[in-house]
């Protein structure tokens, strides 16, 4: 949730991608894959191939309009997609399409994970980060220049997944060091997606 913020706040009235992870899980990955956009493993078994919901056709539709179309999504005779307007409750749906609209914008919190990410923040990252992320470590003060608040959560609103990981990856500026090479790519997103939680 918090490290949704940005996108939670534009969801508020419709839907919580949080939840609608959970329900995506038990009702949409089987056949929609973990990403939207990969068949998982009932979809092979399908005659159609399902929809990428990833693609840019779905991710520019608001979650009440996705809800929309998962509920009332009938198609004669040979569709296999289920028709969800039937089993989910309304707030279900929402909570689903706020998750889906949120696969490729925001979705780092999902792909990484945040215990094993403060592991390695602790140890690559607190001495100018600081240990709450504030930036206020050990050596953020003899750098003398402005460090980012992680928890200052409308600042990181502005810095997009991909421009976080690719900090991690290549550094940044005369002092923050390149990791990759050191933080293999699931590494960088796990203490990518623990820097996301800082901003509450
Ligand atoms: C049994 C497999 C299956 C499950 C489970 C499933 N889908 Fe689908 N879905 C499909 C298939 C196959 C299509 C492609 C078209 C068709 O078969 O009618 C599709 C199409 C879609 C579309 C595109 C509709 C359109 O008109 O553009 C959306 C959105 C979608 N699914 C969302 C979801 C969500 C959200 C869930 C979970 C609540 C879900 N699906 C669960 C198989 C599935
Ligand atoms: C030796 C000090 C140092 C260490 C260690 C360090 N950083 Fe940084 N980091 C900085 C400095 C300085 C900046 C500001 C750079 C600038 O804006 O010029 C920064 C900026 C950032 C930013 C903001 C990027 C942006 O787009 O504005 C992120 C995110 C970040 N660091 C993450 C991390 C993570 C995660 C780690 C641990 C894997 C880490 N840093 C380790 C010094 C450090």
């Amino acid at each position: 949730m918090v490290a949704l913020m940005g996108f939670a706040v534009l969801a508020q009235d419709t839907g919580n991608a949080l939840s609608g992870n959970h329900l995506y899980r038990a009702y949409c990955l089987v056949c929609h894959g973990v990403t939207g956009n990969a068949p998982g493993p009932l979809a092979v078994r399908l005659k159609l191939y399902p929809a990428d919901l990833s693609s840019q056709h779905y991710q520019a539709k608001t979650a009440a309009e996705l809800a929309d179309i998962i509920a009332g999504y009938r198609k004669s005779g040979e569709s296999n997609m289920p028709n969800w307007g039937m089993v989910l409750p309304r707030q279900d749906q929402l909570d689903i399409a706020a998750y889906v609209t949120s696969l490729t914008r925001n979705d780092l919190k999902f792909r990484g994970n945040t215990r094993r990410g403060r592991a390695i923040f602790k140890s690559a990252c607190v001495a100018c980060h600081g240990e709450f992320g504030k930036g206020r470590g050990l050596l953020a003060h003899m750098m003398r220049i402005a460090m980012v608040d992680f928890t200052a959560t409308n600042d990181m609103n502005k810095i997009s997944d991909e421009r976080l990981m690719n900090t991690v990856r290549h550094g940044k500026g005369d002092f923050m060091p390149a990791w990759s090479g050191i933080l293999n790519d699931n590494q960088v997103a796990d203490v990518a997606a623990y820097v996301r939680m800082l901003a509450r």
